[in-house]
């Protein structure tokens, strides 16, 4: 059993999380702003406090009062087109307030870091299916604030000793039974297209002149269960015993190898749902490439991780189940 303080574990991914490790007997202390987040998320047996990860004497005082062992850190900002119009905030987040988290855990004694990190530190990438070597060239202040944070973690393993594995996520989704997702706003494909549904208004498809097979973007979808179990495995790497993690922080990308054109994940939800779904092809936003594709044979040699759940029916399926007990959302 591990003492872990989840942060961000009202959100979407940290509260499935921390759901998977309560699951696998460890202990679970969330720390969580509520700023996109949900208090009715945080799975029972989890103790939430309310709090900024970026509040020095905050997170100092509760990783001492709770004994924590490790940290997975969720909580971010993460919105694309908010970065690039508040990129002050980004910086001050997801940077500034990281390295108060970290210095938070040096002064405790709190050396294993699980860092929930992006795609978007590649940018555009020169090819796919994109491995960990590939070149990061973030394209917005969002994959900016990620790689700076990926960065200290890598120092501060050679200078500290901090053990970390970070996780660069492509797209999650999917649901358990009592856990979903819901943003405000809403810029994920799957829970946008319920919303459409929802609303009786027609889902919104972002271009339709990539140069892909039917000209929307093509992206790797990751079921958010399968990506709590790399949580777990990654958690147990950070180990002090542990080799894995013992000469340097670790990097792995999170995805199921292969990707889906937003008008496929359309035609999925249809056969979900089972009728047709009104849809329309407006402008491509800003910062969105073509493809991302993820390999993930770093994380099924170092994690023994493989997605269990890859079909894209199943993924949507799992959604579209839990939004039929919470329409519109979670109800705070
Ligand atoms: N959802 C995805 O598809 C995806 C893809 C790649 C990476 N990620 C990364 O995964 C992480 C989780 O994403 P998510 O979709 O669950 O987001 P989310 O917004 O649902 O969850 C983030 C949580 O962090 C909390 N939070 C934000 N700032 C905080 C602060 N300063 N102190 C304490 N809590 C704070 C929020 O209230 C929220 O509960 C993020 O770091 C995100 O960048 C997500």
């Amino acid at each position: 059993m591990t003492k872990v303080l989840v942060t961000g574990g009202a959100g979407y991914v940290g509260s499935v999380s921390a759901e998977a490790f309560l699951e696998a007997g460890h202990d679970v202390v969330v720390l969580d702003d509520l700023t996109t987040g949900h208090r009715s998320a945080v799975p029972q047996g989890a103790r939430l406090h309310v709090g900024s990860y970026g509040d020095s004497a905050t997170v100092t005082r509760l990783l001492a009062t709770e004994n924590v062992e490790a940290i997975l850190h969720c909580a971010a900002r993460s919105l694309v087109g908010e970065s690039i119009e508040d990129p002050a905030r980004y910086f001050r987040d997801n940077v500034a307030g990281g390295i108060t988290l970290l210095e938070a855990a040096r002064e405790v004694g709190v050396d294993r870091v699980v860092f929930s990190s992006t795609a978007a530190v590649y940018g555009v990438p020169d090819a796919t299916p994109i491995t960990e070597d590939a070149p990061l060239r973030p394209i917005n202040p969002y994959g900016e604030t990620k790689r700076a944070f990926e960065g200290a973690l890598l120092w501060y393993a050679r200078a500290y000793g901090t053990r970390s594995v970070t996780l660069r996520y492509f797209n999650v989704a999917g649901a358990t039974h009592a856990l979903g997702e819901d943003h405000d706003p809403e810029t994920h494909l799957i829970p946008a297209i319920f919303g459409a549904i929802e609303a009786g208004r027609p889902v919104t498809v972002f271009g339709g002149d990539y140069p892909t097979p039917d000209g929307t973007c093509v992206r790797d979808y990751i079921h958010v269960a399968d990506l709590a179990d790399a949580h777990l495995r990654a958690i147990e790497a950070t180990a002090r015993d542990d080799e894995r993690t013992a000469r340097g922080a670790v990097i792995c990308n999170l995805g199921n190898g292969g990707g889906f054109s937003n008008l496929e994940v359309l035609a999925a939800a249809e056969r979900v749902v089972g009728h047709t779904i009104p849809h329309e092809i407006g402008p491509r936003r800003t910062g969105d490439p073509p493809v991302l594709v993820a390999s993930a044979a770093r994380a099924g040699e170092i994690l023994g991780w493989r997605p269990h759940r890859p079909s894209l029916d199943e993924i949507v399926g799992s959604a579209w189940t839990w939004r039929q007990g919470h329409r519109g959302g979670y109800s705070d």
